[in-house]
């Protein structure tokens, strides 16, 4: 039990890099909690206006929860890795450096399920990117893309990982509930499209 706390406790901490902040200032870009919807998330920093950026966000928050799960699961083991996966994908939501206000939550998501399975990753990131793809919503690919996964992970054979794919999944939903609405009401902006208001 000790061990899992402190698998727990340092996936917390990892995850809890905002690395959307950290990539906006070393770019010399404004910080991101002053953009668009004020979110440290990817799609928020390619608001400020450089692809390069958003794209080393999306994969440095990705690659902190992969990178928490793979350590946990080699040293520790398979429980380990799924409460390696919450807990940074949890530091991500909630950092304790930023008075708990965090992101999202997809591209961490997104990186914690490639590192606990490849193929309900690959699955993950192709729902992620087909929704995009038909829609242009960000936020929107990101609701489906969770919300499938946990169906993902049953089909593909992975039913012990769909109680931890379906509470990550619900955690998104929430952070996301001012794009549902919005989403609901047609006035989510698509991507590259006008910015919408502060969360
Ligand atoms: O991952 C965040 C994305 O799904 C939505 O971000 O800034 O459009 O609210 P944003």
């Amino acid at each position: 039990v000790l061990i899992l706390a402190l698998v727990a406790a340092l996936a917390y901490l990892l995850g809890a890099v905002p690395f959307g902040i950290v990539i906006s200032r070393a770019f010399g870009l404004a910080d991101p909690r002053t953009v668009g919807s004020g979110n440290i998330g990817a799609t928020n920093v390619l608001r400020s206006g450089s692809k390069p950026a958003a794209a080393l966000t999306v994969l440095l928050d990705g690659a902190k929860g992969g990178i928490a799960v793979l350590i946990a699961g080699a040293i520790v083991g398979e429980d380990a890795a799924q409460i390696a996966a919450l807990s940074a994908f949890l530091g991500h939501l909630y950092p304790v450096w930023l008075g708990f206000k965090g992101g999202k939550g997809v591209a961490t998501f997104l990186g914690t399920v490639l590192a606990l399975s490849l193929p309900i990753g690959i699955a993950a990131c192709a729902l992620w990117l087909a929704t995009f793809a038909i829609f242009r919503i960000s936020s929107l690919a990101g609701i489906i893309a969770s919300a499938l996964t946990p169906v993902a992970a049953l089909l593909l054979g992975h039913g012990d990982k769909t109680v931890i794919l379906a509470a990550m999944a619900l955690f998104v939903w929430w952070r996301h509930r001012t794009n549902i609405t919005r989403i609901l009401n047609g006035t989510e902006p698509k991507v590259g499209r006008k910015k919408p208001p502060q969360d």
